[in-house]
């Protein structure tokens, strides 16, 4: 069968194509969504933006994994096959638990990408931005016991950098002044390569390269993680998928849809209408 076979209108093309549920804290997980999209086209997406509990970085372990495993039934119920965990904060509080409740089905997390970074330096210096709780995190610690080596990683929480990304405020003089406060300590202590360690700062990355100019390498994890996703839907959901067959992306947000709606419609590039989450889940 042909493309244009496939898409004479007799036939639902999207029925063919594998499923999968993305969630965040909010928008920032589109960073990651914009990879999936571009690795796996045939792919029907659905994303979360959980922007009504925004953000994950200052709550404690207990609720992002109740809002995760909430967010992955919901994924689920709409027919996900695969999940993608597109916030380093809900992988660091949640990842395990998700993985021993659905236990079946792929989970792909994602975390700061010290290795990359650490191969990357020329200073010997590598900074982190991420949110307070992946700094504080086990998972974060047992990331850079295992990959730091001699690296000397110095780290800085962003309180606020979150919610300038969910206000589609990306070129503010808030946002910059955040990014200038928040960059300066590292580059104080010769770091020659930032890791952007939530999935919000990839929208932040135009206005941290002005503050930190052209010399400082900036490291993001979302085409890594569409990659592994890739592999892994391709071992484990080898369902029949129709060559050329462009699959669906869906938005559902916990907050305001109105509002996600206008937010999602700029940073996914084209305009959507969100969906509410049912209240069940939200
Ligand atoms: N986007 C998230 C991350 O990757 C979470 C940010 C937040 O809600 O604090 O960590």
């Amino acid at each position: 069968m042909t493309p244009s076979d496939a898409n004479d209108g007799s036939l639902d093309v999207t029925a063919f194509s594998r499923t999968i549920g993305v969630f965040d804290s909010g928008v920032g997980g589109l960073s990651v969504l914009h990879h999936i999209r571009a690795t796996l086209p045939d792919a029907n997406l659905i994303y979360v933006a959980d922007s009504g509990h925004v953000p994950y970085g200052d709550k404690s372990p207990a609720y992002i994994e109740a809002r995760s495993l909430a967010l992955t039934r919901f994924l689920v119920s709409q027919g996900a096959e695969a999940i993608v965990i597109a916030c380093n904060t809900a992988t660091a509080a949640a990842a395990h638990a998700l993985r021993v409740k659905f236990s079946k089905m792929p989970i792909v997390a994602m975390e700061p990408a010290v290795k990359p970074a650490v191969a990357a330096t020329r200073s010997g210096v590598v900074g982190v931005l991420a949110t307070v709780g992946t700094l504080e995190s086990a998972r974060f610690a047992a990331l850079l016991e295992k990959y730091g080596g001699k690296v000397k990683i110095v780290t800085q929480g962003c309180p606020g950098l979150v919610d300038v990304v969910e206000r589609g405020d990306l070129h503010s003089l808030d946002a910059r002044r955040l990014i200038e406060r928040y960059t300066e300590p590292l580059l104080k202590q010769n770091a020659d390569t930032l890791i952007l360690g939530c999935t919000h700062y990839p929208f932040l990355a135009p206005l941290i390269r002005e503050v930190v100019g052209e010399g400082i390498a900036l490291v993001d994890t979302g085409a890594a993680v569409a990659r592994e996703l890739k592999r892994r839907v391709d071992v484990e959901l080898p369902a029949g998928t129709l060559v050329g067959a462009v699959g669906t992306v869906t938005f559902y947000t916990s907050g305001e849809a109105e509002q996600a709606s206008r937010i999602v419609s700029v940073l996914w590039g084209r305009e959507v209408q969100v969906q509410q989450l049912p209240p069940a889940f939200a």
